[in-house]
């Protein structure tokens, strides 16, 4: 197999090869084939990524911490130009963009930090994290070898060195950072940029080496990774990849725990199981480092969200979920991964390799020192169990999982077998206010139904241009005379509008003919509202909404938004079908909503004092209508959510705070979703395994704590849509029902996160059936009470532990089937 061939030869030069960085009064961040060295030992190191623009500085120290009791050695990021940079040399650093108070809180915490600067990031976020007015810079080319992008790259990526450097926030300063990024999987788009892309790669390397940042550069998806650049890999599963370079170590910089999610999406859902699976084969193949992407997801708040299409929420189905509570089994099982490798660190780092193959797929890969040795047993085979004897041993590796053997005799770990509780979520309503008191006013369009603006043009622009992302919104208005003897007039007229959408809303002569949306907001969407033309003036005002820029694939950046054209006036008249195009007509362009420029969601903005808003006849599904109520902040430290169920698209602020694009009308796919339980076991796609068919992609919108204060609260909807706000509610997110599962000699451990356990719903301990949630008894079990048992260790403690032995819960009708407790509690 050409793959673990070379992994040899990486292997056997590992030593023969050593990089130096400069060191200051910090630590030398160094590495050779086979690892990253601090200070000259060689590491194994578990990463994971957490944005910090996903959540607020009040959040960050819990998550970093959650994530260094995770077992994690250090937390990634990368940085985000387009929210740190709106407009030209204007910067913002302060809330949820404090980059530096983001560093400094991973150093108090002892984690180490990896900075990927970018600042190209994909990352589902906004135009992929470029400012939509390095797009409109005359000559630009983005992401490739053009003087303008280059010099503002530069820039930009100077400026955050600088930064760093100033607080001393790389290794090499005594600080945190020990690897830095530049670009981001240009390697998956290069070969689109011929020549240029080459040499844009190439400065790319020699520009970060001119930083001097005194730790490692590396280059994600970059095969071709100009040296000292160190290539490292993204994915579901990495262990196929190998670095384009003996001296590059395996890296792999985002394992994606499970995906994100669109309107219109599902909920993906990757298993404990098989993210545990592709790590330890991960290293079993010779990775040294390893980030999780995401380790927390968070949300994209206000108008950050990707696209098109992206949601607000981004939990990634990570280990902490997107309010910041641990999600189980996947934190734990990762956990006690994490513990396993750490403890297997000098022989993975430094041991030579050799592999046993048993056919079928099964495999034992042993590194050995002169002191030590460790093993893996893996079993790729997606269907068959494989029952082994290893040096004299017997060992049963369960289809598509990895035993870790850290002495080479005694399973520590094994991928498929799940030690630790799992964590239901409930949401559980606030007590205050029992119904919102709601009052509203209209968007004033007033001047877009008649056509009114100073900015015009005699074409069609696309939105970037037009609205340089200052906005969602962009009216696009023009005028026509007809008269009854026009050949285009008829009584059966359609307005025919070439689109790259994502929504339009159509008005005529003040009249809303239409509103339109294509699915996932793909590009070149074709619209047809029909309409009726008066004699003399017609109006037609055309509302464009961007649902997030484009922010991947090759020239990305160039992809049409707005309504680029035709837009043209279409008339059948028997078999005759005349068209009028109406693209080189006077357009009219106004960018934004009043009620968003006047900050209608803001306490401070005189336009939004109370006497401008009505109490009485509240309309329900009435489109571009603001929605204001209060409310008072719901007790206790429980991460809160609004239920946004009944609203239609829009945006909803707290007490001033753009929490994001809601959309809850827009029901997921129907079809997709599946009855019977998820199986870890063969490859995983972000198709399977998922949920929330024929649901709202997003009923529920998170507020974080740090945006309530003491007394009244406002949120504000602006109803783009229109909807019914009287359903509207909070919520906070609470463990709702734990689940544990143990196998024999093991402990089980449950835990409520800080309430007590309530009830214990079931318990068995013999091969008992089904999942969490919908337990059943086995074919075989123990002939005590243990109900009873588990009760008198759990009921009323926060947390409890067992020991899964048959001294504990008596002999079993099992012969020789592994036994396993299994117990559903409530909290
Ligand atoms: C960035 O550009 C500005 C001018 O727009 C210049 O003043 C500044 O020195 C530049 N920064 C770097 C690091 O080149
Ligand atoms: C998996 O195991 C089965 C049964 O032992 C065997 O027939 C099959 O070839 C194996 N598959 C792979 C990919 O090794
Ligand atoms: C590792 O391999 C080298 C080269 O083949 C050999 O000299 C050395 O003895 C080996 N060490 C161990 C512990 O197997
Ligand atoms: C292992 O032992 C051999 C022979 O004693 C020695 O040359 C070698 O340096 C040792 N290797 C390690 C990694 O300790
Ligand atoms: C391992 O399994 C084989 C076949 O099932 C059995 O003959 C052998 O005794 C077992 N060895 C040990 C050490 O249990
Ligand atoms: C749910 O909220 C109610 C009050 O509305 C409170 O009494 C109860 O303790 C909460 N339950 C949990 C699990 O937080
Ligand atoms: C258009 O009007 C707005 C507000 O009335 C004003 O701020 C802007 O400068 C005007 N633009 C032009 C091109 O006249
Ligand atoms: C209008 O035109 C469409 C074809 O575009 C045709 O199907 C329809 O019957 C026409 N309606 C009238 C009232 O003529
Ligand atoms: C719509 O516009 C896109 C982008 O400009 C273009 O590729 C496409 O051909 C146009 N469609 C029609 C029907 O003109
Ligand atoms: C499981 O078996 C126990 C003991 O026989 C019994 O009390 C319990 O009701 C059974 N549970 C279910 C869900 O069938």
């Amino acid at each position: 197999m050409a793959v673990s061939k070379n992994f040899f030869s990486v292997a056997v030069f590992f030593c023969l090869f050593s990089f130096s960085f400069i060191a200051g009064n910090g630590v030398e961040v160094t590495h050779d084939g086979r690892a990253i060295k601090i200070d000259g030992k060689s590491r194994v190191l578990i990463s994971g990524s957490i944005h910090y623009p996903r959540s607020t500085p009040e959040m960050w120290p819990e998550l970093i911490k959650k994530a260094k009791e995770g077992g994690l050695d250090a937390i990634e990021t990368y940085v985000f130009w387009n929210a740190h940079e709106p407009s030209p040399r204007v910067y913002d650093f302060a809330g949820n963009n404090n980059l530096i108070k983001f560093l400094k809180t991973i150093k108090e915490s002892g984690l180490y930090g990896v900075l990927r600067i970018g600042p190209y990031v994909c990352a589902e976020w906004n135009y992929g994290g470029i400012p939509v007015w390095v797009h409109n810079l005359p000559g630009v080319e983005i992401r490739t070898a053009n003087r303008v992008f280059m010099n503002e790259m530069q820039n930009f990526t100077t400026l955050i060195v600088d930064m760093v450097k100033k607080e001393k926030l790389f290794a090499s300063q005594g600080g945190p950072i020990i690897l830095t990024q530049i670009e981001n999987e240009y390697g998956n788009v290069i070969s689109h940029y011929g020549d240029a892309g080459k040499a844009y790669i190439n400065w790319c390397a020699n520009m970060a080496e001119s930083l001097k940042v005194g730790v490692p550069w590396i280059m994600c998806q970059e095969a071709d990774a100009p040296q000292p650049m160190i290539n490292t890999c993204n994915g579901w599963y990495c262990d196929n990849f190998e670095p384009n370079n003996p001296n590059s170590p395996k890296m792999w910089t985002e394992n994606w725990v499970g995906w994100f999610k669109n309107w219109g999406g599902k909920d993906p859902h990757r298993t404990a199981e098989d993210v545990a699976y592709a790590v330890a084969r991960f290293f079993q193949t010779g990775g040294t480092f390893q980030n999780y992407y995401m380790y927390h997801g968070g949300t994209n708040f206000g108008r950050t969200a990707g696209g098109p299409y992206i949601t607000t929420t981004y939990d990634y189905d990570a280990p902490l979920d997107e309010y910041g509570n641990i999600a189980q089994p996947k934190w734990g099982h990762l956990k006690e991964l994490h513990t396993v490798l750490k403890s297997m660190e000098e022989t993975l780092t430094n041991g030579n390799v050799s592999e046993t193959d048993f056919g079928n797929s099964f495999k034992a890969t042993i590194y050995a020192t002169n002191g030590s040795s460790s093993c893996f047993l893996s079993n790729t085979n997606t269907t068959t169990d494989a029952f082994l004897t290893f040096r004299g041993r017997n060992y049963t590796v369960p289809a598509w999982s990895v035993s870790l053997l850290p002495d080479c005799q005694h399973e520590e770990y094994n991928t498929a077998k799940v030690n630790v509780q799992t964590s239901l979520m409930a949401k559980n309503k606030t007590e205050e206010p029992i119904a919102l008191k709601w009052i509203w006013r209209s968007e004033n369009i007033d001047d877009a139904l008649h056509g009114k603006s100073n900015v015009s043009a005699n074409r069609l622009f696309d939105q970037k241009h037009k609205a340089n992302d200052a906005s969602d919104y962009l009216w696009y208005m023009t005028k026509i005379h007809v008269k009854h003897d026009d050949p285009v007039w008829s009584e059966n007229m359609t307005l025919r509008i070439n689109a790259s959408g994502h929504v339009i809303h159509a008005f005529l002569n003040g009249e809303h003919i239409g509103s339109h949306w294509a699915t996932y907001g793909i590009k070149n969407d074709k619209y047809e509202p029909k309409i009726k033309l008066k004699q003399g003036k017609n109006v037609i005002s055309l509302l464009s909404v961007t649902v997030g820029l484009q922010n991947y694939g090759p020239y990305y950046d160039t992809w049409d938004s707005g309504l680029v054209g035709p837009v043209e006036l279409v008339s059948v008249k028997g078999d005759e079908t005349i068209v009028k195009d109406l693209s080189s007509h006077k357009w009219l362009y106004k960018v934004g909503l009043h009620g968003w420029d006047q900050e209608f969601f803001s306490e401070d903005s005189h336009y939004a004092s109370h006497d401008k808003w009505e109490s009485e006849r509240l309309p329900t599904n009435r489109m571009l209508t603001w929605y204001k109520t209060t409310f008072n902040s719901p007790r206790g430290t429980d991460p809160v959510v609004v239920d946004l169920q009944g609203m239609g698209k829009g945006y909803a602020w707290v007490n001033g705070q753009n929490i994001g694009r809601i959309w809850p009308s827009y029901n997921a796919e129907e079809d997709g979703c599946s009855d019977e339980p998820c199986d870890y076991r063969g490859k995983y796609t972000n198709s399977k395994c998922v949920t929330n068919c024929g649901k709202p992609t997003q009923r529920w919108y998170h507020v974080p704590r740090s945006y309530f204060k003491e007394g009244a609260n406002s949120l504000v909807l602006l109803a783009e849509l229109g909807g019914n706000p009287s359903l509207v509610n909070f919520q906070t997110v609470v463990v709702g029902t734990v689940c544990g599962n143990a196998y024999e000699d093991k402990t089980l451990e449950l835990s409520c996160q800080g309430r007590s356990i309530s009830a214990v719903k079931f318990a068995s301990f013999g091969d008992p059936k089904g999942v969490c949630g919908a337990f059943n008894n086995g074919s075989c079990q123990s002939n005590k009470d243990v109900l009873s048992i588990v009760q008198n260790a759990c009921v009323g403690k926060e947390a409890c532990s067992i020991d899964v032995s048959e001294k504990t819960f008596g002999p079993t009708t099992c012969g020789n089937l592994p036994k396993r407790l299994a117990v559903e509690a409530v909290c």
